[in-house]
């Protein structure tokens, strides 16, 4: 595990059910917005961009992938020559859940500090979601948190993180399924 590929493998690895439910709440958006509406002042509380279904089919989609990645992690390991974790039923769904959580946490920051639905945020918009998976990964399954996630693991995750999320976001702007490119 010591080896680069051996640490960035493992850090894509442990961090694609954080990764895919914001892509897949973009796929899915739409109908009720979590706020219902209602407004802070005279902004909204989150805004229209944060909806029950796209939240709901984000945690899915990830809760799904990381079952299906402890179904694969043998075959994968072996080809890759790496010793990939496993996924404990606490992290396949606390992954996915905070992933969504810091996205819904910095559309009420965004609200708050004056940017309209859409608006970038740099920095926040990029590391939300990564940071808010990884506090509640380490709140629900403390003992494989710690084991898997090494210091190199985290490094890798917050260099890696804003290049796949704009890059991920830029390919669904082009392709007509995001109304910004961040
Ligand atoms: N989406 C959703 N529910 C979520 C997150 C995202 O339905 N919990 C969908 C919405 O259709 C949203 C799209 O995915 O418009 C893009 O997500 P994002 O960029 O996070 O939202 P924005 O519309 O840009 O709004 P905000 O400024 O609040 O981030
Ligand atoms: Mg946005």
């Amino acid at each position: 595990m010591s080896s680069v590929l051996g640490v960035v493998a493992t850090a894509i690895w442990l961090m694609l059910p954080a990764y895919i439910p914001n892509n897949a709440a973009v796929l899915a958006g739409g109908g009720r917005p979590i706020d219902g509406g209602r407004t802070w002042g005279d902004r909204r509380v989150l805004g229209d961009g944060k909806t029950w279904r796209g939240t709901a089919v984000g945690i899915a989609a990830g809760a799904a992938l990381a079952v299906g990645l402890n179904l694969i992690v043998d075959p994968v390991g072996t080809a890759l020559g790496v010793d990939l974790p496993t996924f404990p039923t606490a992290a396949v769904l606390a992954l996915p859940t905070g992933a969504l959580l810091g996205d819904i946490l910095a559309s009420f920051l965004k609200r708050r500090t004056g940017r309209e639905r859409g608006a970038a945020f740099p920095g926040v918009d990029q590391l939300d979601f990564v940071v808010v998976s990884l506090v509640l990964a380490a709140v629900a399954a403390p003992g494989w948190f710690f084991e898997q996630f090494t210091l190199a693991v985290l490094v890798v995750i917050l260099l890696l993180t804003p290049a796949l999320h704009l890059g991920t976001n830029w390919i669904a702007f082009q392709l007509g399924l995001k109304n910004e490119p961040w």
